[in-house]
């Protein structure tokens, strides 16, 4: 067997045009979007990252604001900043891009982000809305894998979905996701114990590790879903995922690529939360172009 291909940059731009039709609309209603990046320091994968996603707010039409700040800025100067956006009207999400300097309360910075603006889906208050299943903004990778599952097709109910990875931005939530629609969800981490005897169990397995081609055929059950979050350099400079995707697509039913797989979706899914931020604010009377 030869797994079918799920293609983030597909799903993607289908997703991406859904939007632009939301923030035309909007704008025609007399409100701009806004999304305001903040980064620390000189990290190069960071720094891509924030230019791809200036690049897709202002395809979608929206409002770009990017804040650069250097390694050195203080805690209290970083937070001036977020509670500078906080209050801006034309902004409506706002996203202080992750890892930060040692030297700063990562925690605390998440906090000080105002919830109704947090895109990102990382202030406590709405990681809690999201595990008891109210309405929030969720997680955009976690949230972007639940797209691409649902829109290819995938039934989860009932499915032994295992993931593997506990981070606070990808494994936890991605579970949590799971669970919600009714997946029976098993966590494997670092310190797991053969960590693949689970992974074979999976009918949809979730590689959230940071170690390359980690995830190998000898961890797929035949007939799995197999969603690849790695972002990794191979032993070639090659960009590849935590999946060993050329043996791993031979045993799946379907695979995500690296690239064109889950990246694509958390950028398109920022933007997604960014659009019913500024829906909210519109319905709300907090919006106007004229504020701009
Ligand atoms: N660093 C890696 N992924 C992310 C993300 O989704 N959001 C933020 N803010 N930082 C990140």
């Amino acid at each position: 067997m030869t797994a079918k291909v799920i293609s983030g940059v597909e799903i993607g731009k289908e997703i991406r045009d859904e939007i632009k039709v939301g923030v035309d609309k909007l704008i025609d209603s007399g409100c701009k979007p806004g999304l305001a990046v903040i980064l620390v320091g000189e990290d190069p994968a960071s720094q891509t990252y924030v230019k791809n996603k200036e690049k897709s707010s202002i395809q979608a039409g929206m409002k770009s604001e990017q804040i650069k700040l250097p390694e050195t800025i203080s805690q209290k100067e970083l937070l001036e900043h977020v509670e500078k956006l906080n209050n801006d009207v034309s902004i409506h999400g706002i996203l202080v891009q992750l890892p930060l300097p040692s030297h700063i309360d990562e925690d605390l910075v998440i906090k000080s982000i105002s919830p109704d603006k947090d895109v990102d889906g990382f202030h406590p208050q709405n990681v809690g809305k999201m595990i008891i299943g109210q309405e929030t903004f969720l997680p955009c990778t976690p949230h972007g894998i639940m797209e691409m599952l649902e829109r290819s097709g995938i039934d989860i109910a009932g499915k032994h979905a295992v993931v593997i990875g506990r981070s606070n931005i990808v494994g936890k939530p991605m579970g949590q996701l799971l669970l919600q629609k009714d997946a029976t969800v098993t966590y494997c981490h670092s310190k797991t114990k053969n960590l693949a005897s689970f992974a074979k169990q999976a009918d949809i397995l979730i590689a959230a590790i940071g170690k390359a081609k980690f995830v190998t055929d000898e961890y797929v059950k035949e007939g799995a879903v197999v969603i690849d979050v790695g972002m990794n350099r191979d032993e070639n400079g090659k960009l590849c995922g935590d999946v060993d995707y050329d043996s791993v697509k031979e045993v799946a039913s379907a695979i995500t690529p690296v690239p064109g797989g889950v990246g694509p979706m958390t950028i398109t899914m920022l933007l997604k939360n960014t659009l019913l931020s500024a829906e909210i604010a519109q319905r709300e009377g907090k919006c106007s172009l004229l504020q701009e």
